[in-house]
């Protein structure tokens, strides 16, 4: 057991699919993975093995932001000898090009996080993308017959979901990234670290400019098409 995910070493596969919500995490073990049990749910953080496609799988909860996310995926790359995490997310859309439902796969991410000025001394790090799962995964969603358009570009990983100052962004976004989120900067730089492997997957839910939202009944659907694009790619 590690200080917060109670499961047994060895309960936790290899590959684990990242979602922030533990709910989320229960959706996907329910409807994706084979003969899936629950390893944990300490704080509520669920956490599921199965098997996909006779690959041994699990789903964990990150819960939100980067402070959150960075408790479970550090106990899973040191207490559970992890290879590879893809974070399975929502985000909102910054780029007026993009739509609700479209599908960003992060070759990088930006932050307006502190955590990564404290670990850099003040210096800026480039959080980027596994290569191997980046390709991978573009490789799935091409073979895949999608309702969703599928980009791959920068995220913007921030620590706040109600900013104060939303301009902020403005800079980011003429300089490339395409949406918002709050977690794939410190996973990509915790698996660099670590020396493991980790891509970020985000379905659109919101539009920022537009205002555009998804009804419940989109956001499964097309977090179903996510789903299956991180499963090929973690286990390609
Ligand atoms: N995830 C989904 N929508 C978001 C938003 N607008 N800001 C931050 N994270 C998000």
């Amino acid at each position: 057991m590690s200080t917060h995910i109670a499961a047994e070493p060895g309960q936790i596969a290899p590959i684990v699919l990242f979602p922030g919500d533990p709910l989320r995490a229960k959706w996907i073990a329910e409807n994706f993975l084979d003969d899936a049990t629950l390893y944990s749910e300490t704080r509520g953080m669920l956490g599921f093995t199965g098997t996909w496609e006779g690959h041994r799988v699990s789903v964990q909860g990150s819960g939100m932001g980067q402070p959150s996310m960075a408790i479970y995926a550090t106990e899973l790359f040191t207490e559970y000898d992890v290879q590879t995490i893809v974070r399975v997310g929502s985000c909102g859309a910054l780029a007026e090009h993009l739509s609700v439902r479209d599908i960003i796969i992060a070759n990088g991410a930006c932050t307006d996080s502190g955590i990564n000025r404290v670990r850099f001394n003040g210096l800026d790090y480039a959080p980027v993308a596994d290569f191997s799962l980046l390709r991978a995964a573009v490789e799935a969603s091409e073979q895949m017959s999608l309702g969703s358009a599928v980009h791959v570009g920068l995220l913007f990983s921030s620590d706040q979901f109600y900013s104060t100052r939303p301009e902020l962004t403005e800079p980011f976004v003429q300089h490339g990234a395409l949406a918002v989120e709050m977690e794939t900067s410190g996973l990509y730089t915790l698996a660099a670290f670590h020396g493991r492997r980790a891509l970020s997957i985000c379905t659109v839910s919101d539009h920022i400019v537009t205002g555009e939202a998804t009804t419940a009944h989109e956001r499964e659907q097309t977090f179903g098409e996510m789903i299956e694009i991180a499963l090929r790619a973690a286990t390609a």
